[in-house]
């Protein structure tokens, strides 16, 4: 096989066999192939696009390229969760111990923030202590024993995609929808659960700028699950206006720990609880409406609350913090940032908003940066309030009045202020099981 002949056939919108899929993952992860080549691939892919049949192979060709985790030492059906990811979104920190204290099961390997967006990783790790490389073995008790553990994803899962994903980056090929279905199925796949949920996000902080661009990756990523003998279901909610009023990894435990105990924002408390009742589903605990009243019963009583203390004990971590968040360490530097104009705020760029974020510290500017934990912002006012002129309606938090004083004037370039009270938006919009479409 020649990737020469590859590279020509799909430019001409040619299907690429199991077999040649599989010759080229494996010949690019082994240096076979090289860059240049692979980059040609890459864009002729995102021409011509890829056959439901095509994407499902390079889903397992991938996952095939490094380990898959064998979760059989955990009792039970597991269920993962993956958010395609969004500015505020601290969801898998609420939903996986509300799915544990309701029996389910959640071995869930989480990733680091990706350039605007947060990582469920950095979050933890905000807390004291918390270790989210650990041993398998560990990793496996902790969930025989608490109903989850979140930890970082091993080296050697779905290499092919790391490989692949730093290429897109640099080639202008990130955004293809077959390429962003095999880049995340991969890594679900050989995380080894039983059933996937996965929160397809849209708007401005997204990838999916568009919801009908949403509902295709997501029922491209359902087939995919499906096709592999994984119940899967996705979730469209919306990433518009950032989830919640924290940005920055103790500000969003700590408002996570507020949610777990029935006193957090709305819109964060309701999509959270969509995606807990939708993977405790999965793991076949009842109708969709029993396993709603069962997460919001594990709130009213506290168990999610100490579920999430439990495992995060057990990882290492200190939970005075989560029990009293002012005992994180603290920002040195606050910025007030006002409204300029009596009126309502009618848009927020939320991939500014997480810009904004990373100029704090909350962040990577680089691979390799450090995280300033205790950075980020508080939203006073959101998409929707009526301000008047000078009200604060977000407080900034970083090390330096330099930094301040910049994510400050993104944040301010992030927010319209209108005259006019906006539309209210839906937090979900659509749910997409196999064959079956449903828009709220
Ligand atoms: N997240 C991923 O893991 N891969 C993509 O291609 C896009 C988002």
């Amino acid at each position: 096989m020649r990737m020469y002949d590859l590279i020509t056939k799909k430019k001409h919108g040619g299907t690429l066999t199991a077999e040649e899929l599989r010759w080229m993952v494996e010949g690019y992860v082994a240096g076979e192939i090289p860059d240049y080549q692979m980059s040609a691939m890459l864009m002729a892919i995102w021409f011509s696009g890829m056959t439901a049949q095509e994407t499902t192979e390079l889903t397992i060709a991938m996952a095939d390229s490094g380990d898959r985790v064998d979760l059989s030492a955990i009792a039970g059906k597991k269920v993962d969760k993956h958010s395609t990811g969004g500015v505020g979104d601290k969801t898998t920190l609420i939903c996986a111990p509300i799915v544990a204290a309701c029996g389910g099961c959640v071995a869930k390997m989480s990733g680091r923030g990706l350039g605007h967006t947060g990582g469920t990783v950095d979050k933890l790790e905000a807390i004291p202590g918390y270790e989210t490389a650990i041993s398998r073995e560990k990793f496996f008790s902790i969930v025989n024993e608490c109903g989850v553990s979140v930890i970082g994803q091993s080296g050697n899962l779905a290499p092919a995609d790391k490989k692949l994903y730093a290429l897109r980056d640099v080639t202008a090929t990130v955004d293809a929808i077959p390429l962003i279905a095999s880049s995340i199925m991969s890594k679900k796949l050989a995380a080894g659960s039983d059933c996937i949920l996965l929160d397809v996000k849209t708007g401005s902080g997204a990838f999916m700028k568009t919801l009908d661009d949403a509902i295709a990756l997501a029922q491209t990523m359902v087939a995919i699950g499906e096709g592999a003998g994984r119940r899967t279901v996705a979730l469209i909610t919306d990433m518009d206006t950032p989830l919640g009023l924290g940005i920055g990894n103790s500000i969003e435990v700590a408002e996570s720990m507020d949610v777990l105990r029935g006193k957090g924002p709305h819109d964060l408390t309701e999509v959270s609880l969509r995606l807990a009742e939708n993977m405790l589903y999965l793991v076949g605990k009842g109708t969709i409406e029993e396993c709603r009243r069962m997460a919001e019963q594990s709130i009213a009583d506290g168990s999610a609350f100490e579920t999430f203390c439990m495992m995060v004990r057990r990882q290492g971590g200190d939970d005075a913090v989560l029990r009293d968040a002012s005992k994180f360490p603290q920002a040195a530097v606050q910025v007030e940032i006002r409204a300029n104009a009596d009126g309502y705020i009618t848009a927020m760029d939320a991939e500014k908003i997480g810009e904004a974020s990373v100029v704090l510290g909350a962040g990577r500017e680089t691979k390799d940066s450090p995280i300033d934990f205790a950075a980020g912002l508080i939203l006073h006012k959101k998409y929707g309030d009526a301000v008047k002129a000078d009200d604060v309606i977000a407080t900034l938090y970083t090390d330096s009045t330099q930094r301040g004083d910049s994510a400050a004037q993104l944040y301010h370039e992030a927010i319209t202020i209108g005259t006019e009270e906006p539309p209210v938006r839906p937090l979900v919009y659509a749910r997409v099981e196999k064959d079956k479409v449903v828009r709220y």
